[in-house]
This record gives structure tokens, sequence and C-alpha cells, in this order.
């Protein structure tokens, strides 16, 4: 083997060429955006007294993602909004905007998905603000979605007799619907099932950014 420096020096070229490549280049374009307010000053900097955007998510939205994670929802969902020119997704509603890498630089874990077999969520909360909507749809997309392929999320749920009350957290479902549980009986929402609403309620692309402001329809 007369050539092995010659093969080391190969090796380290290569792998030096696509860590600059992949890591160093996208750390030199993205890794120093921070927060910032909708728009600029006329000097470009941060307007006094404002918003920082984007926004952590807190809370019960927090622990809702790991359950979106947990369940592989981005296998069918996308949470990108892409620009127009590249796609219909302005068209479709799914945001007033197109996203960009600012919108993610709070998520320890970016959920961007590739896969589309159900609209993109970037901007549900907006879309679908009701949280009985959400309920109902896992619970059983039929019910608000009739010929869905989405699966249903029935063990989110727990079916119960209803006591002197109903229970103020019971799903509304018509009587007349066929995915009523039945007479005397109400669904309540496990904890997983109200965090699993407060992210999508939480997916918000409401606000505009220097770079990418919202456009009005
Ligand atoms: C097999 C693919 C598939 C999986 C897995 C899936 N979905 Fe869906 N989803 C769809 C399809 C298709 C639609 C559109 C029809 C409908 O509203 O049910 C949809 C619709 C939705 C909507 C309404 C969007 C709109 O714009 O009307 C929400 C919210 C949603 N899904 C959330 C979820 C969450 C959260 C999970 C994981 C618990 C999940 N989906 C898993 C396919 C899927």
């Amino acid at each position: 083997m007369n050539n092995l420096p010659l093969l080391f020096l190969g090796i380290f070229f290569t792998l030096a060429f696509s860590w600059t490549g992949l890591i160093l280049t996208s750390q030199i374009q993205f890794g120093g955006l921070v927060q910032t307010t909708q728009q600029l000053d006329a000097e470009g900097n941060l307007m006094e007294d404002e918003d920082l955007f984007p926004q952590q998510i807190v809370g019960l939205a927090k622990h809702g993602k790991e359950v979106y994670i947990d369940l592989g929802c981005m296998y069918c969902h996308s949470q990108q909004v892409r620009r127009p020119g590249f796609g219909a997704d302005t068209e479709r509603g799914w945001g007033n905007r197109q996203s960009v890498p600012r919108d993610y630089i709070l998520q320890d874990r970016v959920v961007l998905g590739t896969m589309r077999t159900g609209p993109d969520l970037k901007n549900i909360g907006d879309r679908i603000p009701s949280t009985d909507w959400h309920h109902q749809h896992f619970y059983n997309p039929q019910i608000t979605s009739p010929g869905s392929v989405m699966p249903p999320y029935a063990f989110l749920y727990r079916v119960q007799p209803i006591g002197d009350e109903p229970h103020p957290n019971a799903v509304p479902i018509p009587q007349s619907s066929p995915y009523h549980p039945g007479p005397g009986l109400e669904i309540i929402p496990t904890r997983r099932a109200e965090a699993l609403v407060a992210y999508m309620l939480s997916l918000r692309l409401n606000y505009s950014l220097p770079e990418a402001p919202i456009v009005e329809q």
C-alpha cells in the first residue's frame, strides 16, 4: 500500500467538504438567527416595547408536541408553508406567508415533515381554532371530515356512563351521529388528547417577520 497518505488525505477532504457544505454553511446562514420584532425600524434595529417572535410554546401544548411525535402524525402532515410559486400552499389557505428558518429557532425538535397525505398544519391553530372540532376529529375523523383516510385516535378518549350531570369536558357528538357511543354514554378526552389539541391550537403562523411579512389576502 504505497499510497496510504493519499488515501487518508482523500478521505479527510471528502469528509471535510461535506461537513463544510452541510453543517458549517447552515450554521453560518442560520445559526445566528434570534427572536425579532415583526418589523424593524429605519436603521434595521428591533422596535422598542414590541413583542418578540417566534414565541416559545409552553405548558400543555409543549406536552402535546411529544404526543404528536409519539403518534407519528408527521408521517402524514408537514409543518412548513411553501412560498407562492413553489406549490399551492397559500391558495389552499394553509398560511398567509411562507415559513422561514427563523420560525423554528426555538424548537429543539423540529417536525417539518415531508409527507402531505393530510393538509399542512403550520397554521392549523388559526385555521381551525375550535377545541370541539379537534376532539371530534381525533375521536373519529369521519365526524368532521366524511371519507377521511386519517386514522381515528379513539384510544385517546374514555367512554363512560353519564353521571348526574354531563361531564363539562365531554366531547359534543350529535345523538344522531353513527359515531355517538350510545345512549347514556359520553366521551371524555384523556390528558394526552387535551395536550394534542392544545398543541394544534398553538400552531399559528399569524405573525410577520422582517424577512417574511404576512400577505393580506
Ligand atoms: C394516514 C395519514 C394520517 C395520519 C397518520 C394523521 N393524519 Fe391528520 N389528516 C390526514 C388527512 C388525509 C386529513 C384530511 C381529511 C381530514 O380532515 O380528516 C387530515 C386532517 C387533519 C387535520 C385537519 C386539517 C385541516 O386543514 O382540515 C388535523 C388537525 C390533523 N389531521 C391532525 C393530525 C394529528 C394530530 C395526527 C396524529 C395524531 C394526524 N393528523 C395523523 C391524514 C393523516
